[in-house]
């Protein structure tokens, strides 16, 4: 097949398709139309084809799209077919609130140590995982084959761990500290900001009261 690039909008909807296949997986749904996907995440049916067929089309005229099949290709893109291997820095209230998330474990997601700078953090553990300190990460790092990186340590330390993180071999980093990290081009930086979600929240607030007319 043809190399193509794949939007990045695509690829931003993506983990929402396989989201919902999972979910129509687990109630026992085999298959189901373009239409009837489209009616589920209020996306429109023609969205979905063009979204789907950047994939060479995983649909078939008449039948719909096999979920089973679906899901298990999209998870290929996405590159959930395998285990990530994956360490927090920073184990204060974001840190251990991740680490105390199992679900990411579903997706191929697992958490193999947790460090801070904290020394009353030291041998507490989270859903088994030992916190660490910080002069035991280069070890680790060795003995360990980590991928990713999640940063939840303050923005004035950010940029210092992110390099320490490179130096030792570090490919991808989950950054919620808020600044820019400026890595060599070879790591992967996906960096979260919930308040952004929260102002797109406020925004929507905001434009529904203009539309009905805000009782405030
Ligand atoms: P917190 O203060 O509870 O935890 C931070 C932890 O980092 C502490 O345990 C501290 O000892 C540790 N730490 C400090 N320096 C370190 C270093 N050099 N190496 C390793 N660990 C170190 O703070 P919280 O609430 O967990 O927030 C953590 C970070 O995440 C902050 O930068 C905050 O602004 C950010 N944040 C980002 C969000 C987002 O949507 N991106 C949402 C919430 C928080």
């Amino acid at each position: 097949m043809e190399e193509r690039e794949i939007s990045r909008a695509v690829i931003g909807r993506l983990p929402r398709y396989y989201r919902y296949l999972g979910e129509l997986l687990d109630a026992g749904v085999e298959r189901i139309s373009s239409n009837d996907l489209s009616k589920k995440m209020s996306v429109t049916a023609s969205q979905i084809r063009q979204d789907l067929n950047n994939f060479g089309g995983f649909g078939q005229q008449g039948y719909g799209y096999n979920v089973k099949y679906l899901y298990t290709e999209i998870g290929k893109i996405l590159g959930l077919n395998r285990q990530h291997n994956m360490i927090i820095i920073g184990a204060g209230n974001l840190g251990q609130a991740l680490a105390n998330y199992a679900s990411f474990e579903k997706s191929g997601f697992s958490l193999k140590g947790l460090f801070d700078v904290n020394p009353r953090l030291e041998g507490v553990s989270i859903r088994g995982i030992p916190v660490r300190m910080m002069d035991e990460l280069k070890d680790f790092l060795k003995h360990n084959e980590i991928e990713i990186a999640a940063l939840t340590i303050p923005k004035s330390k950010a940029i210092e761990v992110a390099d320490l993180l490179v130096a030792n071999g570090i490919k991808a980093i989950w950054n919620f500290a808020h600044t820019d990290l400026n890595l060599p081009d070879d790591v992967i930086v996906e960096s979260v900001h919930l308040s952004d979600s929260l102002m797109k929240l406020s925004y929507n607030i905001t434009s529904y009261n203009e539309e009905h007319g805000s009782k405030a």
